[in-house]
Parts: structure tokens; C-alpha cells; sequence
């Protein structure tokens, strides 16, 4: 445990219990013991006095939001300091989506062709320990969940044929014809790269966090493409089976309290319907807790190492309404190997 844990839990000891002796320190004072640690942790400096007072102030409130969570939880989650304990509610929708902006789903088609007979059940599975998943990356201030959530899933299956890639994922915001720095969707995504006869490099082609007015023509080298895309059933033991058989595949939750996450198994009623998020789901668990294992693009500074794990099973956080993945054909000589646990 690091101070700002040890802080955070005597913070909680001190709300369940105010006439506890914390050392002789107030509440207000580990508070301000907390906020240090905070900046120094994540490298957090601000204009003047006058702002870091006011980060101060709303730092505090989040503390108090992330033991109201913690008093609710169901499952195993941590909630307290992260990188975003400085931001408000406001400044932290920069991360996230407008969910306005999910109600125009077309008629995509759905996974009909033989992939189902393929199918195999696990009842663990985690992409990571194959190597074949890239690495987190940070999307910054730009809503391109969408973007990253798709490149990954394009990466994922890349990889797991024996090609680790890292797709640019400015193309794909560049190139999209309904979506940029305030949203979009993973399928929209999968379009585009089909449009643009596959993707760049992130080497090539690097990320900029917004949206440039020029798209690249096709590129003549592409670094990776796809030959299709589908929606999968919305039910999550077949959703569990895709991902085992096939690889991790792209997902749209109503964001659960991720603001406030630090690791474990969300299982928290307050997954907010006025707030969207694209991950990727790598693998899954059936343990005595079953969940997901889902790769979001905030940096590896936040939950789990960028990752976090999300209860499964009882549709958590409407995790069954958009599950799409892109289809890349395999060399037929290609050995399948299962997912490892
Ligand atoms: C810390 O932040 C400062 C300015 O905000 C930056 O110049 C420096 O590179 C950062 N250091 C680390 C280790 O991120
Ligand atoms: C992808 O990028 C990461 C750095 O973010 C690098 O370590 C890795 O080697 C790259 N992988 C490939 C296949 O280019
Ligand atoms: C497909 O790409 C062409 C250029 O190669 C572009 O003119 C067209 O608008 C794109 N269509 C879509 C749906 O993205």
C-alpha cells in the first residue's frame, strides 16, 4: 500500500468512526496530507495558490463521492484517489461519452455466418498472458474511446495470428465520416478501415488527441486491416465463448464509477445512463466472483494497470448492448491456440 492508500483508509476509519484519535491528525488535516501525496504521485502542479485551492476543494468532494461508492459496493472495487481526483464531474466528461449520441445504432449485420458452430466454452480466459494484447494507451482530451476500444480489437486479433500491431488510431478519427474528438463508435470505426483499405502505423500516422481536417488517401502499405466487422449476440455466455474462441471483442457500458476506481471487481448500481464508454473486453473470469476483464484507454497510471475488472453476469452496466468485433480472416494453416488462463 502506498501513503495515499493508507491515507485513504484512515480517511474511512475517521467518517465510520469521527471520535476515533487518528494520531493526533484531524480529518482536515490527513485531507491536506492526502492532496499532497496526490500531487506528488501524479505529478500534479497548478497555476497559483489560488488554483491549487480550489483543486484542493474538489479533490475533497471526490473523496467524499468515492466512500459514498465504497459504502455501496457489491463487489470487490477500491475507490479513492486517481489521477482524475483533481477534475471535476464537468472536466472528467472529456473521457467518456455523450450516450445521446449511442441511440443511432444502424442495422449492422449480425454474426450470422458459421462463426457460432466454432464456439467453444472456457471458463477463464486472458488474452494478456498470450502477449498478443498491445499496450494501454491514453486517449487524452478527446472522446476516441470508440477509436481506441476498435484499433485494439483490430491489434488483439492481429496478434493473436502471430503480427503484434499498433494501428494509428488518428486515422481513424481523421477518417471517420460521423465521428471525432466527441464521440463515435466502434462500428463506425470498423467502417472506416474498411474504407481505407486497412490502417497505418501509430508510428506512421501518430496520435494527436483531435481531429485533423485531412484524411489520407488509402494507405499503399497498410500496417493492418480487417475483412469485416459484426454485432454478436447480446447475451453474455456467448459473449464469454467469442472472446475465448476468437479474440477480445469491442463493448459500449453505461459508465460504472470509474472516475473514482482504483482496482478490483466493480459490481455498484451506479452505472450512469447519462454516460457512455468503448473498452475492450481481453478475457474473463468464472471464479467465485465472475467478471470481465475489460482494456479502457486512460493510461496505465489508472485502475489496473489501465484495465479494469467489471462484474459479470447479471448485464452489468448494459455490457450486452453493443458488442462489436472486426473479422480478420486467419491463414487457414494458422493453429488455433485457446485463450490462456
Ligand atoms: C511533471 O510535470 C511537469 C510540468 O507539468 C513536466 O515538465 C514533467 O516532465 C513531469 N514529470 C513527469 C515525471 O511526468
Ligand atoms: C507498440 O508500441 C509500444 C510503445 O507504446 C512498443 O513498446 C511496442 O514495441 C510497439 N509494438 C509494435 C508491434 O510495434
Ligand atoms: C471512403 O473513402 C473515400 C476516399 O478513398 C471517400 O471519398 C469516401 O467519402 C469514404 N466513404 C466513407 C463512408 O467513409
Amino acid at each position: 500500500m502506498d501513503t495515499v492508500t493508507i491515507l485513504f483508509h484512515l480517511l474511512l476509519l475517521s467518517l465510520i468512526s469521527s471520535s476515533l484519535q487518528l494520531c493526533d491528525l484531524s480529518r482536515a488535516q490527513v485531507m491536506e496530507e492526502m492532496f499532497k501525496d496526490f500531487m506528488v504521485k501524479f505529478n500534479k502542479s497548478y497555476q497559483d495558490t489560488e488554483e491549487q485551492a480550489w483543486r484542493f476543494q474538489i479533490f475533497k468532494e471526490n473523496m467524499k463521492e468515492a466512500s459514498r461508492l465504497q459504502a455501496q459496493e457489491l463487489g470487490t472495487a477500491k475507490y479513492g484517489v486517481t489521477k482524475f481526483s483533481d477534475l471535476t464531474d464537468k472536466e472528467f466528461s472529456r473521457f467518456h461519452l455523450n450516450p445521446g449520441l449511442m441511440q443511432g445504432l444502424p442495422s449492422i449485420k449480425e454474426a450470422n455466418w458459421n462463426h457460432g458452430a466454432s464456439l467453444y466454452h472456457q471458463e477463464f480466459c486472458d488474452w494478456r498472458k498470450r502477449g498478443v494484447v498491445s499496450k494501454v494507451k491514453d486517449q487524452g482530451y478527446c472522446r476516441s474511446c470508440w477509436a481506441f476500444a476498435a484499433a485494439s480489437n483490430i491489434e488483439s486479433l492481429w496478434g493473436i495470428m502471430g503480427y503484434p500491431k499498433n494501428v494509428s488510431v488518428q486515422e481513424l478519427i481523421d477518417c471517420s465520416k460521423c465521428a471525432d474528438c466527441n464521440g463515435g463508435y466502434s462500428w463506425d470505426a470498423f467502417l472506416t478501415v474498411l474504407n481505407q483499405s486497412g490502417l497505418m502505423s501509430e508510428e506512421d500516422y501518430p496520435y494527436k488527441g483531435k481531429k485533423n481536417k485531412l484524411c489520407p488517401k488509402k494507405a499503399k502499405h497498410p500496417e493492418a486491416w480487417i475483412h469485416d466487422f459484426a454485432m454478436l449476440d447480446k447475451d453474455e455466455t456467448y459473449m464469454a465463448s467469442w472472446v475465448a474462441s476468437k479474440g477480445p471483442i469491442t463493448v459500449t457500458i453505461q459508465l460504472p464509477p470509474l472516475k473514482h476506481y482504483q482496482d478490483g471487481v466493480v459490481r455498484n448500481r451506479e452505472c450512469s445512463p447519462n454516460a457512455a464508454h468503448v473498452v475492450l473486453i481481453v478475457g474473463f473470469s468464472g471464479k467465485r466472483i465472475p467478471y470481465w476483464i475489460l482494456k479502457n484507454s486512460w493510461g496505465r497510471d489508472w485502475g489496473e494497470k489501465g484495465y479494469l475488472r467489471l462484474y459479470r453476469g447479471s448485464n452489468t452496466c448494459d455490457i450486452t448492448r453493443y458488442p462489436v468485433t472486426a473479422i480478420v480472416e486467419k491463414n487457414p494453416k494458422h493453429i488455433n491456440y485457446p485463450c490462456p488462463y
